[in-house]
């Protein structure tokens, strides 16, 4: 019974290759971008429909999401998730389906991910008879920018309930692994990654009288010092944070002691607990720096994405199912998260869940350049093989928690 249906569904992966290919082709070749993925959203949409997808949300939440939710047998609900977003670069090199609109490229592989689980959606309603659950397809929108936080949005509006998720999967292209191998691993998988805004106001005054007033010059070379103590003497060395300040503006000449200096930097940790006390800390720091010199401050934190941290269960069902899939050397188990981000991560603060990575990398067809590169491109060899992942994944889930 168990290869019976692995075999089906490795079979309709192989009978849809074309398909998968020509549909990641088409979104790569007219690509857009963040929180204006509509053009990709009424594809995506067209397609469910006529596969069979039970019900179709478009422009899920007033944005330019698509949820579709298969019905199956029992009630309870897998997830699976898409991102949809194109970066705003200009793609070189000379492929046959290079993008059309200048200015905007899929060089972070979400036309993969949105064509691989266009796939698993018609793999599944394939199966829909055999279905012992739901299966609700998320594409969400914006995954790449900050400011319009595609997951999170959706979250709040509710794309986890009615029905409610009992879990969720996701999967990323990786050109650092090699074509078709999966890579996931438990617990910490990518990092946080917070901004914030230093002001420090002091008084100014000419050059020669800096006893008239207060150097926000000199009181930021304080704060600054005193900042890298966070992480070299508060933060557990066991830990890993980093806490860069990478722009500093203030003054106009030389022989003015300005009114203020601003600095803007970015935070990554690998856990919840440790961001917010990072960012405690540094207004603590601040306050205490500024203060003793008799400067004022204004200081923001800007909270991004949280930290990428995988469920246990669902990874060991995920890393088992897969090699069971896909055999035992396809499927590794990643020795150590990366201080990238991924908004994933707001899923997984609602629900249990596992984050996979999918190898792309293929050197003797030259596919080796790296994510966000005006070069990238992906093996599309493997995009059956993320589409009969996933399927399995929600098939089997759904199989065993029924
Ligand atoms: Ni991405």
């Amino acid at each position: 019974m168990n290869s019976d249906i692995k075999n089906k569904i490795k079979i309709l992966a192989s009978e849809l290759k074309d398909e998968i290919i020509s549909w990641r082709r088409h979104i790569h070749q007219n690509p857009e971008l963040s929180n204006e993925e509509y053009k990709t959203a009424k594809f995506v949409a067209d397609k469910l429909k006529k596969f069979g997808v039970d019900v179709v949300i478009e422009n899920f939440g007033e944005t330019p999401a698509v949820v579709g939710l298969i019905k199956g047998k029992h009630n309870i609900t897998v997830a699976l998730r898409a991102d949809m977003d194109a970066l705003p670069m200009e793609e070189k090199g000379d492929k046959p389906y290079k993008s059309k609109v200048k200015g905007v490229m899929h060089s972070c592989g979400h036309d993969a991910h949105t064509a691989m689980l266009l796939g698993a959606a018609k793999i599944l309603c394939g199966l829909k008879e055999k279905l012992q659950g739901n299966v609700k397809l998320i594409f969400q929108p914006c995954e790449e920018r900050q400011d319009c936080r595609g997951a999170r949005t959706l979250v709040e509006k509710g794309v986890l309930e009615n029905p409610k998720v009992s879990a969720i999967f996701g999967i990323h292209v990786f050109p650092e692994l090699p074509s078709g191998v999966v890579g996931t691993r438990e617990g910490h998988f990518l990092a946080s990654s917070d901004g914030f805004k230093i002001e420090v106001i002091g008084k100014g005054t000419h050059a020669s009288r800096p006893h008239l007033g207060v150097d926000p010059v000199l009181v930021s070379a304080q704060v600054i010092n005193a900042l890298h103590h966070i992480v070299s003497r508060k933060v557990d060395p066991l830990h890993p944070a980093v806490l860069t300040i990478g722009k500093i503006n203030g003054g106009f000449a030389e022989n003015i002691i300005p009114e203020s200096v601003t600095m803007e930097g970015t935070v990554r940790t690998l856990s919840l607990n440790l961001r917010e006390k990072i960012s405690e800390w540094m207004e603590e720091t601040i306050k205490g720096v500024t203060s003793a010199y008799g400067a004022e401050y204004k200081f923001s934190f800007r909270a991004g994405n949280p930290p990428v941290i995988n469920d246990k269960l669902t990874t060991r069902f995920a890393i088992s199912m897969l090699r069971d899939l896909l055999g035992e050397d396809q499927v590794v188990e990643l020795e150590n998260p990366t201080m990238g981000g991924e908004d994933f991560s707001e899923y997984l603060l609602k629900v249990p869940g596992t984050f996979l990575r999918l190898g792309v990398r293929n050197e003797k067809k030259g596919i080796t350049a790296p994510l966000h590169s005006p070069f990238f491109d992906v093996d599309e060899e493997v995009l059956p093989i993320g589409s009969q992942s996933m399927a399995y994944l929600a098939y089997k889930w759904l199989e065993e928690h029924s």
